[in-house]
Formats: C-alpha cells, structure tokens, sequence
C-alpha cells in the first residue's frame, strides 16, 4: 500500500478538543540527523534519528517507559484503558508526538493529573494519525485514556469455534512492523526503546502472556501484572489471552498452548534448551531472562515473531517430526539479531531478518550438524533467487539491502530479500575472513550495539574498522558497498552446496526422464529433501506425473505444512484437481501468510482460478488475521 509522501510531509494538526492556538504542523520527514560513523567500542549512544514510519520526534521528546492498564472485553472487541508514557523531555519541547491507528483518545492528563490539550491529526494511509499532546519542559508522565477499534489492525479475536481446543475465545497481537499504534499510543518506531510494565484485566477463565514476565498459570480474579525491565521498541510488543497452558522445556524456557495442542507442543519443541546454549556459545549472553515459545491458533497470520521472552509461533510448525524447528532457531536468533542490536527504521530490516537468517542456520548447524544446515543454506539461495525474480530483477532497486521505503508501506518490503540476501552477505563475509574471525566479530557487534538501534551507514563503518582492520581496499574487494547499497547479488556471493540434496537432483532427473514415482528411492528423506524435490520439478508437470507422485507418496494428504503447501501450488500451477479439496480444506484451516499468499495469487492468474479463490476466501477471510485480511485483499481486488 502506498501513501503519498507529500501528504505525510504536511500533515497539520486540526485544532480540537479545546486547543486554544494552533500547534506546529507534525512533519514526520524533517532534517533527521545523518546516522553517525564509526562508532568503535566503546560505543557512544546514537541520539534516535526520525523514523518515515513514525510521526513521533524522538530526538526532542522520547518515550522511556510505559505503562498500561488494560481491559480486555471479548464481547466488544475492544481494548480498553490507560496508556502512561514517561518521557525524556530532551530538547525543553512542550508537545510530545505519539503514533496512533483506529484509536478512540478519551482523555489525556500529565502528571498529577492536570488534564492536557490534545490533538489527532490527518490520517495518512497505514501511518494512521499523529497524537499531539501539550506538555511543559518538566512534564514526566503523560497518560492517555483510550478504547482500540474492534477492526484494530493489530489485534486478531477469535471466536471459540476458530480456536483449537474450540472452548474459549482467544485474542492475540502482531505488532511489527507498525501495528503497535492501533493498539497503544506509542512512539512507534524502532528507533525508541522503553521499558514496560501491565496490568491486564481478562475474563477469569483465560490466561494472558505477554512480551514480558510472565505467568505460568491462570490466577483467580483474571488480573494479570506485567513486567519488561529490557528495554524494548514498541513492534515487540504483544499480547495473547486464551485458555493456555504451560510445559517446561527446560531450566528457562517452556511452551505454551491450548490445552489439546500442548503435549504435542512440548514434543516437537524438546531441543529448544540446547538451542539456546548453542547461540549463547557463538554469540554471547541471552539477555532477555526467559526463553518461552507460545503456539498459537492457526490464524496466526506469521510463522514466528520474535517477541522477546515470548516467542509467537504458527502451529503448522508442529509437523510430528520436529522437522520444522528451524523457525524456532530463527525466532530465537532474534534475541541477538533484532531485539538486542535493532534496525533503526524499516528500510534496514535486513539487519534483523538477514542476520537473523544467518544466526538460525549457524544454531541449526551447532544442534543438527553441517549436513541439516547445508541444505537450509541451499534451499535458502532458491528463495533468494525466486524473490530477485518476483520483484523484476536484479536491477530492481527493491532487491537492495538498505531500501528506499520513503512513501511505502513497510510492509511492501518485507519478501525475502532483506532475509536471504542479508544472510548470504554475512555467509560470504564469513568465508572471506574465516569462521573464527567472523565469529568474534559478530560476536562484539552484538555486544558493542546491545539493546541499541543500528543503520545500514554504522554496521558498514563498524564493519570496516573491526572486520576489516580499516582497510578501503579490502572493502572494495569484498565488495562491502554493492552488497548493501546495490540491487541484485554481487559475483563473489558464496556459493553452498548440499551432497545430500544433489541426491534429489539425481532423483528429479530420473522422474523426468521416465522413472516411474514408486521407483525414486526416497528413503531417508526428510521435509527438506522434499521441498527441494517439489520445487524442482517443472511447472507445470503432466497430469499423470502429478498423479503418479500423488498415488506413490500421498502428497495431497501431507500432514506436513511446507511440503502441503508446495505441492498444492504445484497443483495449481499444473491444473491437478485432485488436490482441489485439500486446498480448500487447507485455505480454510489456517491464516498463516505465507502459505495464503502463493496459492491465492496463483489461482488468481485464470477466470476459473479467480472465481475458486473468491469462493473459497468468501468463507475463509472471517477467520483471517487483519494482516493477512489486508494482504489477500489486495491479491483477489476484494472489496467486501
Ligand atoms: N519478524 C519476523 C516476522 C515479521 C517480519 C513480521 C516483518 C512483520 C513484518 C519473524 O521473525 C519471521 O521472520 N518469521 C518468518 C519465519 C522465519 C523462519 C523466516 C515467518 O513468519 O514466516
Ligand atoms: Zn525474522
């Protein structure tokens, strides 16, 4: 989705709420200071930098702390309460700028309780509107009573019958990556950190978690108290309520579920706790006390979200043979690569997601070995490649690392550029200066830029000094520039291989060659062997190879969610209608976006297709989450 930059750029103030002179037209794009250079150990805190994203302006007024007091009420869909922001009044300003979406601002008091000019500016597309409050030099607290929107972009409510257990309703959030603002007035940019704590009032029979400390156990009176003393930015924040229940996985991480899903749950996710050790090892400390993963219902609109000490996760992870726990390395590496060291704006998400991408494929070869995370390495080059393709090319300025999102929609950006291009950066700088040099480096980066944010501009300068010993020359032959500033893949880009998939490759060329599906010796081969064979095979296949595969293998009927999806966007593409009820079945029984989106979008390419994907979306949208709401409307030109 697009706005106008322009528009952003002259958003004013409407006089309201008894304002008595006009305030300050809210520029959410002026002269942000130039990112710093440099910075060597020990590292100097970098002043927060204005986010496009965001028409808050921290460099004069930050937020520091945050507390809520919440109701949760399921009948009206609705958050209601007090948000209480502590500031740090940098510059003397007398108005603080909060970000806020489809918010309902009752009544703002300072302090003591003095009540205080408010007010909601235009609102610009998905930024929603700036929250402008009049404040004195030596205000310290501002506290802003509001209700959320029952369509609130964050916030997904689950009737019992759309849960697992189907007793209880359930409500959950996604904040990243600027959904925070319609569920709390917040300084919604990455650039802020504050601490939080709650108080979040549920009805008795529910549990609610948080991005915090947390309880293990529903309590009587249905008032729950939170705590986060790290200092996190508002996209970590998040909230569950439903009836949950918890299993110790180890000495500091556990699992919660639905009570049908959590046995199952604790299962697949056994080897969290040497995860743990495993990323603690290469990268230093986990700073964040617990490490707890949360399954989720099935309309969870991602597979993972890093919210710290509480990993979200998708239950299309729990595949019955822990074949899918990458994801978990994956949100986990996020407590380095992200939630520690943390983009300061959207246009460098590649700093969290490509060096998070890196850090799971390094947990995964510690705890499964290099032959497991040779083959992620492998499959995760095709992604790349794939996403060069779907997004025009490799001269197509949204294949860069550092991306231009002025007048975007974050969101626009978020395929697998940022994520597989930013990992093999990393893979290839690590082969280029070798594993134990690299090691330490990432090492001291995370360490060095702990619970601070990071631009593309002050990794590259930390990069040079520190991997690097300062040497232009050696940047220049490593290409340091082009990877980060250039579209496409630079030509010294490390190349993996896998023995164990070039195996699959021998298989696919057989099949295509006429070796009967029973034939193919797929012995040991697990869900990666399998995606690697789905994806390549032509498409579209025949009709009776399609048939052939299915009778032999059963594929329509995987249990197994990334190969399911695989194979029924092969079906599609190749006119297999067999699959059809399988795919409905599947477009209607979970919401996670990255399965939806492919399929969707491939049915969408013929009139028959179109009219099956508006058949089955009909039915399946009420039970989407808003963010995967907004993404297949857009695919089908739903209008409601
Ligand atoms: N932080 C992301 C999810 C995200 C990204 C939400 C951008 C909103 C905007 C999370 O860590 C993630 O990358 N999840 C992936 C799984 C991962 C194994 C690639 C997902 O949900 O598919
Ligand atoms: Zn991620």
């Amino acid at each position: 989705m697009k706005f106008s930059p322009v528009l952003l750029a002259l958003v004013a103030l409407p006089l309201a709420m008894g304002c008595s002179e006009q305030p300050r037209p809210v520029k959410a794009r002026e002269a942000a200071p130039p990112s710093a250079s440099a910075p060597a150990a020990p590292v100097v805190k970098a002043a927060p930098v204005r986010d496009p994203h965001s028409f808050s302006h921290p460099d004069e007024v930050a937020v520091d702390h945050l507390k809520l007091d919440l109701t949760v009420d399921f009948e009206k869909r609705q958050l209601t309460g007090r948000a209480s922001l502590r500031l740090d009044n940098r510059t003397g300003a007398d108005r603080v700028i909060l970000d806020a979406r489809d918010l309902t601002i009752r009544r703002v008091t300072l302090d003591d309780g003095a009540e205080a000019r408010f007010a909601l500016g235009e609102e610009v597309g998905t930024l929603g509107q700036p929250l402008e409050i009049r404040i004195q030099p030596a205000t310290k607290w501002v506290h802003v009573d509001y209700s959320t929107s029952p369509t609130a972009g964050a916030l997904q409510w689950l009737d019992p019958a759309q849960t697992s257990a189907g007793r209880r309703p359930f409500l959950l959030t996604q904040s990243q990556a600027i959904l925070a603002r319609t569920w709390a007035p917040v300084q919604d940019t990455p650039g802020v950190r504050m601490t939080y704590e709650a108080t979040v009032r549920v009805p008795k029979d529910l549990l609610a978690l948080m991005s915090a400390e947390n309880p293990t156990q529903k309590n009587a009176d249905g008032v729950y108290q939170f705590r986060m003393p790290q200092r996190i930015p508002s996209y970590l924040l998040a909230l569950a309520v439903g009836d949950l229940e918890f299993r110790p996985l180890g000495q500091r991480s556990g699992v919660y579920a639905e009570p049908n899903v959590i046995e199952l749950a604790a299962w697949e996710l056994v080897d969290t706790p040497r995860m743990i050790d495993a990323a603690e090892a290469l990268y230093g400390p986990y700073r964040w006390g617990r490490y707890d993963i949360l399954i989720l219902p099935s309309s969870f609109p991602y597979g993972g979200m890093e919210n710290p000490r509480l990993t979200f996760a998708t239950p299309t992870i729990l595949a019955r043979d822990r074949s899918l726990v990458s994801l978990i390395a994956h949100e986990l590496a996020h407590s380095w690569s992200g939630n520690q060291v943390t983009n300061a704006d959207w246009s460098d998400v590649w700093l969290n997601e490509g060096f998070t991408t890196y850090v799971e494929g390094r947990i995964m070869e510690a705890v499964y070995g290099k032959e497991y995370a040779d083959m992620l390495a492998v499959l995760g080059r095709q992604e790349l490649d794939l996403a060069v393709q779907d997004a025009g090319g490799p001269t197509d300025p949204m294949t860069k690392l550092h991306l231009d999102l002025e007048g975007l929609d974050p969101e626009d950006s978020s395929g697998d550029i940022a994520y597989q291009k930013g990992a093999l950066f990393l893979q290839t700088l690590e082969h280029q200066v070798g594993r134990q040099a690299f090691d330490k480096f990432l090492r001291g980066y995370f360490d060095a830029f702990a619970f601070q944010s990071m631009t593309s501009d002050r990794f590259v300068a930390y990069l040079k000094k520190n991997l690097l010993a300062g040497s232009e020359a050696r940047a220049q032959e490593l290409k340091i520039q082009e990877w980060v500033y250039q579209p496409g893949i630079p030509s010294n880009a490390f190349v993996s291989t896998s023995t164990a998939l070039a195996k699959v490759d021998a298989a696919v060329a057989a099949f295509q060659q006429g070796t009967s599906a029973a034939q193919i010796s797929t012995e040991g081969w697990t869900t990666h062997h399998w995606l690697h064979f789905l994806r390549a095979l032509p498409q579209p296949l025949d009709l009776a190879k399609m048939a052939d595969l299915d009778a032999a293998f059963k594929l329509t009927s995987s249990g197994n969610s990334e190969i399911l999806s695989t194979w029924l966007l092969l079906a599609v593409q190749s006119r297999y209608e067999a699959a059809y009820p399988s795919m409905e079945r599947f477009l209607t029984s979970m919401g996670r976006r990255k399965f939806l989106k492919p399929l969707y979008a491939e049915l969408a390419k013929t009139p028959a297709g179109a009219e099956m994907a508006l058949r089955i979306y009909t039915k399946a949208r009420p039970g989407y989450h808003p963010v995967s709401q907004e993404t297949i409307d857009e695919i089908l030109g739903w209008r409601g």
